[in-house]
């Protein structure tokens, strides 16, 4: 199966199923001399984990990564980094009744019709576990992103018809420290106490009807300079959507004001800019999320992505049995009734990956970078 690898500069392949030996992934151009130790790629797979919360599936996934290749001594040698996580506590036998029919809304109907054949056992790449490796490969991307100031603040900010009602701008203005805490503060991952809280009783409702409920994620992105993107193909929020697109469920992506730009006149939705007190120039809003031209404007990137309700659901579905007849469901299992809390870290490993991808690839932008790194060396 083609298409499990991104980006050149900070490239990664992920592999496995979920019902197989384990899933990992293999970094390769991570630079040399990282600090990087398995308990900080493991604080982030741990934010995916179904936890003790009822609004995430009773799988037990214990999830520990091993580091097998690529770091030294507490250090990353520049060599490809390949992390594992084995599998265990597999239910193979859930899945059986499963391989007898289509699931709606998930991929079993299009990877019987692509490839003929498919590893029915927890959904094979399909399945949520294959993002494993997308937050393992993250975990690394922050970490390195870190070290130059980039920060990443990533949330839920709907979970079916309930939202926050805090902006980005608000969020971001809150005292240093208080909006990863408040982040934090609870297993959805909602940073605005009333709604969380509401958030709870329409799950609890979903859940009372054997239903699932989808939602909106967040994203926002600071310290990041002038310049990070190119002009055409590879636009940073083009880059951003694709990463994003490419995680099983998300279906919306959007930078800034996003879809609601549309409805705005061009007086209004553009940023108007100003000398700021340095020398430099500052823009007075952020209406384009932090991207103009496919290149970052220096502001707080500004992101959302849709995510559509858990697809295995216990409510009866219609649908088709092997033997072509049409037949009614009801998909038993360990599923998630909401996906966005586990996705949350898997949106902000996308970014990261995207960020760090496009970051290193700036590098050979400009002559004076160029003179910088290697002027002063002579052999
Ligand atoms: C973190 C994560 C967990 C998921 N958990 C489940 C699950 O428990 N049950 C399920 O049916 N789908 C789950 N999914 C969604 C399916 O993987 C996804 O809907 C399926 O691959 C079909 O792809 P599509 O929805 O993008 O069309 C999960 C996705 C993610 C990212």
């Amino acid at each position: 199966m083609a298409g499990s690898s991104l980006g050149k500069q900070f490239g990664i392949t992920t592999w496995g199923e979920s019902h197989g030996a384990g899933v990992g992934v293999v970094i390769d151009g991570c630079p040399a001399g990282l600090p990087l130790c398995a308990e900080e790629i493991q604080a982030f797979l741990d934010r995916r984990k179904p936890g003790a919360s009822r609004y995430a599936t009773p799988r037990k996934e214990e999830d520990q990564v091993q580091i097998l290749s690529g770091v030294f001594e507490g250090k990353t040698t520049g060599t490809p980094i390949a992390l594992m996580v084995e599998n265990h506590n597999q239910h193979s036998k859930d899945y059986k009744e499963i391989a007898s029919y289509y699931r709606p809304g998930h991929a079993d109907y299009t990877y019987d019709g692509k490839y003929g054949f498919r590893d029915y056992r927890g959904g094979g790449r399909s399945s949520g576990r294959e993002t494993i490796g997308r937050v393992a490969a993250g975990a690394v991307a922050a970490k390195l992103l870190a070290e130059i100031g980039i920060s990443f603040y990533t949330y839920t900010k709907a979970i079916g018809t309930v939202s926050i009602s805090k902006t980005p701008e608000e969020l971001l203005a809150l005292p240093t420290g208080e909006l990863k805490k408040a982040i934090f503060a609870n297993p959805l991952y909602m940073p605005e106490v009333s709604a969380e809280k509401a958030a709870r009783a329409y799950l609890d409702d979903c859940i009372k009807r054997q239903d699932s409920a989808g939602g909106v994620i967040e994203g926002l992105i600071t310290g990041l300079p002038v310049g990070i993107g190119n002009p055409v193909f590879d636009k940073l929020d083009a880059n951003l959507a694709k990463a994003m697109l490419s995680i099983g469920a998300v279906k919306g992506f959007e930078i800034g004001d996003g879809f609601l730009a549309a409805a705005a006149t061009g007086q209004a939705n553009n940023d108007g800019f100003a000398a700021d007190n340095r020398g430099g120039v500052k823009k007075n809003a952020n209406h384009a999320g932090g991207v103009l031209g496919g290149i970052s404007d220096g502001s707080p990137l500004i992101f959302r992505v849709a995510v559509k309700p858990t697809p295995s659901v216990s409510a009866l579905q219609s649908t088709v049995n092997k033997e072509g007849e049409n037949v009614t469901v009801s998909i038993h299992g360990r599923h998630d009734p909401v996906i966005v809390p586990r996705a949350v870290v898997v949106v902000e490993a996308m970014a990261a990956l995207t960020i760090v991808e496009l970051l290193l690839d700036n590098l050979g932008s400009r002559m004076d970078y160029v003179r910088q790194i290697y002027g002063g060396l002579r052999v």
